[in-house]
Parts: structure tokens; sequence; C-alpha cells
């Protein structure tokens, strides 16, 4: 009973792994590009990384604007405010021609990405679409008091009922949206770790110099992952104070990326990604996964999940973390005191010896048909997946694996089908 659990847990394991790599919606930056009216939406969708947040949606709408129109909106406003305004042009529902002029009542309020963020009060969030006969119909804030300023012009593509974009005469504008002040480079960072309950770890990267990194670095992009106070007292938590000074500042700069990337983006992460320590030698790498709304960081020792979004405004990101991220080049590897990394210090391993236990079932014994046990990978044939010193390399191989080899999923899952229906 126990196996056939294990079986049906690890298939069903793999089957989402699988579904996840290869369900992917759309890419709006391709959808866009033979478009050249709308280079400049494109483009700010690219520097804003909005495009992540639209792909990583299965039904969307993008309210596009034309070239002189976006110039004349991003002349006048810092790249964070641009932000704000396209989140309110991107709705979280399909829309196409059709179905504009069906709407019941002829008005209807639709959530906007902006309303996502946690940063819109009452109605902000929301777009006011209204059919105001004649073939016309308005868009605006759903604010009370706004007025439906644009309209619809034309359909741009559809992809039905994933994503739609539709062009529109002007621009959307809550109140409020253009006047919100820019972070920029002098947003207390200290400032606001505190106040998110972040007070240990201000006082370490203030001690250590790492906090002129951030500084310098938040200019031009940089993303914070702050442990909370919690975090440094958590059982497990190994003790800093065996570190060097050198390893604390890398410990520190691993908290970060030199790059904007927000949740949304974080998200559609498939590789792993550099930190700010990656630059102090060494690789120094995170890997991300993600279910449903839920982001966990991996670094290769543990894991921990992004708490919440202190601040998200282009150049800047800031989040809470409830674990320190504790990399493999200072922390090694799990507990596991075995056969260290040179493979000649154990003559001669048999390969099951050096595979991970976690979480990596070997695909080959679901492939042979259905001989009960499966104690050892060695009695199937043998299959394409061998553990490899590859596989044992990082805890993103997972996915590496599940794109290599989509087509023994598929037959793994006629494999169980025909063994359900039996
Ligand atoms: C549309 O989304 C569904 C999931 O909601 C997906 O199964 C389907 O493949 C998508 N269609 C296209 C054309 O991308
Ligand atoms: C989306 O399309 C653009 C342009 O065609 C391409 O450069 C980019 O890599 C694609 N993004 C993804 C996530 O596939
Ligand atoms: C949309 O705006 C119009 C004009 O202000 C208003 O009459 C209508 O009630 C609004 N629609 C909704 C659903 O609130
Ligand atoms: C940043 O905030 C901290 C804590 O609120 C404060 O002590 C510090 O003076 C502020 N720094 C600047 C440059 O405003």
């Amino acid at each position: 009973m126990t196996t056939v659990t294990t079986i049906t847990l690890s298939t069903f394991f793999i089957i989402t792994t699988t579904i996840l790599t290869f369900t992917k919606a759309h890419n709006i930056t391709a959808i866009l590009s033979p478009f050249p009216e709308y280079s400049q939406f494109n483009n700010y969708l690219t520097q804003t990384k909005l495009d992540d947040d639209i792909n990583s949606h299965e039904t969307i709408t993008v309210l596009v604007l034309n070239n002189g129109i976006m110039s004349s909106l991003a002349d006048k406003h810092p790249l964070s405010v641009i932000k704000a305004v396209l989140s309110l042009h991107i709705l979280l529902d399909y829309y196409d021609n059709k179905k504009l002029h069906a709407i019941s009542d002829g008005t209807t309020l639709s959530t906007t990405l902006y309303q996502t963020t946690g940063n819109a009060p009452g109605n902000v969030g929301f777009v006011n679409i209204t059919d105001l006969k004649g073939g016309k119909v308005g868009f605006g804030s759903a604010v009370s008091g706004s007025k439906l300023d644009s309209s619809y012009t034309k359909s741009v593509k559809q992809i039905p009922y994933n994503i739609s974009v539709l062009e529109i005469s002007s621009p959307i504008i809550a109140p409020g949206i253009l006047t919100a002040p820019a972070p920029s480079a002098d947003v207390n960072i200290t400032g606001l770790l505190e106040k998110a309950g972040c007070k240990t770890f201000v006082k370490l990267i203030t001690d250590t110099g790492v906090l002129k990194v951030f500084q310098k670095a938040a200019g031009n992009g940089l993303t914070i992952f702050a442990p909370s106070d919690e975090a440094f007292k958590a059982a497990g938590t190994p003790d800093l104070s065996t570190l060097t000074s050198a390893e604390l500042v890398a410990l520190l700069e691993y908290h970060a990326l030199g790059s904007y990337t927000p949740k949304g983006s974080l998200k559609t992460t498939k590789k792993p990604i550099s930190t700010l320590a990656t630059n102090a030698g060494g690789k120094y790498d995170l890997s991300v996964s993600t279910a449903g709304d839920s982001v966990t960081l991996v670094s290769g020792v543990g894991s921990s999940r992004l708490a919440s979004t202190v601040l998200d405004s282009t150049p800047l990101c800031v989040f809470t973390v409830d674990n320190l991220l504790l990399p493999t080049e200072l922390f090694g590897k799990a507990p596991s005191p075995a056969p260290d990394m040179s493979p000649e210090s154990a003559p001669a391993p048999a390969p099951e010896m050096l595979a991970p236990e976690p979480a990596a079932p070997a695909p080959s014994p679901f492939l042979s048909p259905p001989a009960p046990p499966m104690e050892s990978p060695a009695s199937g044939p043998a299959p394409a997946e061998e553990p490899t010193a590859d596989s044992q390399n990082s805890d993103a191989s997972n996915d590496v694996n599940a794109v290599k080899a989509p087509l023994v999923y598929i037959a793994l899952v006629s494999v169980l089908m025909s063994y359900v229906m039996i």
C-alpha cells in the first residue's frame, strides 16, 4: 500500500512539474513585436518587468497605447510611475471586441494588475468599462467621479480566451497615481527594513558596510531578501559569530540580487539566479520555486518562503523572508557527511550511492510494466536518467530533467492510466 501511495505521489509530483514546465501561456513581447506602433509600450513592459506578470497569467487583456501617447506619458514621469500606470492597463480578465459590446447592463468594473500590488486603496486598482452605444466603449478609473475619457479604438491580437490585446485612445489614470513619489537611490533602506521587522539584518548590514553596497546598487536595480528578526532566532540557524568577516559579508550579500526582480519575475524564473555575493567569487546562486502565488527561494542548504513585499518600486524591490538563506559555499550541503566531492576518494561507487534522496524519483521503475517491487533503481531497464554528477549539482536539476524528458513523462502518464483502468 505504501509503495502504491509513493508511486502515486511521485507520479503526481512529476506530472505537476511537467505541466508547470510546459504550460507556457503566452509571450507578450513576441505578440507585440510585429507592431512597430506599440514598440514603446512593449519596451516599457520589458523594462518594468510587467511582461513577466502578463506572461504568467492565463487570462489577461492588455490595453495598449501607441508610441506618440506612450512617449508623452514617459517623458514626464519616472519608471516607477510608468509601471503603476501600465499596471492599470492590464486587466485580469478576457475582453475582445465582442465581449466589450456585450457587457451586461452596459457597464462593469475589471480588476487590474495594479490591484494585486497591495498599494491600491479603494477602487484605485479597478477599471470602469462602459458600453457607450453607437459602437463606442469608454474606459476610465473606477474611482467614483473619474471620467471615462479613454476609448476603445481597435483590436490588435487575440488568443481566445487567454490573451487579448486592444488599443485604447489615451491612458487610464487613477487619482494619485501620477504623483506617487519615486523611490530611487535616496530611499531609506534601513528605515524601511526596521519598520518591516528586520532590525537584526539592518544592524548586520550597517556594521559590515554591506549597506553601502546596497545603496550603491539601488539606483541601477536591486532586490533585497531581508530575513525577519524571528529568522535569526529560529532553531537550526547557524552561529554567525563563527564566520570570518569576509564570510559574513558574503552571507549578507547573498540576500540580494543586483537587479530589479519583482515577485512576478521571480515566479517565472527557471534557472538559478546570481546574487550580489556571486561577484565575491564562488557560485552563490539561488533557485526559485513557485506554487500558486507563493514563492520559495532555495539555497541548496535550505529554503525560505518569500514572506512579504516591503517595497516594489522600480528599480528597487525589498522582500522579507522567513529564514536565513544559507549558501552551500559557506554551509556545505545538507547534513550528509558522506563521501566528499572527489570521485577518487570512493573507489567505485555504484551510481545509486550518489543519488540524492530528495524528490528525484528515478523514472525507470514506472516505465517497466507494473512489476510491483521497486526497491532498487537498478532493477528496471536503465533509463537515460541515471543519476549523474550533474543531477547532484543543483536543486534546479528537477526542472532540467523535466525539460529533457517530456516524452518519458507522457509515456509514464499513459502507463499509470492503463494501470488505473485495470
Ligand atoms: C489557454 O489557457 C489554457 C489554460 O487556461 C491552456 O490550457 C491553453 O493551452 C491556452 N491556449 C493557448 C492557445 O495558449
Ligand atoms: C518572448 O519573446 C521575445 C521576443 O520574441 C524573446 O526575446 C523572449 O526570450 C521570449 N520570452 C520568453 C520567456 O520566452
Ligand atoms: C462607470 O462609470 C460610469 C460613469 O461615471 C457610471 O455611470 C457607472 O456606474 C460606472 N460603472 C460601474 C460598474 O461602477
Ligand atoms: C533612515 O531611517 C532610520 C530609522 O528610521 C533613521 O535612524 C535614519 O536617520 C534614516 N536615515 C536617513 C538618511 O534619513
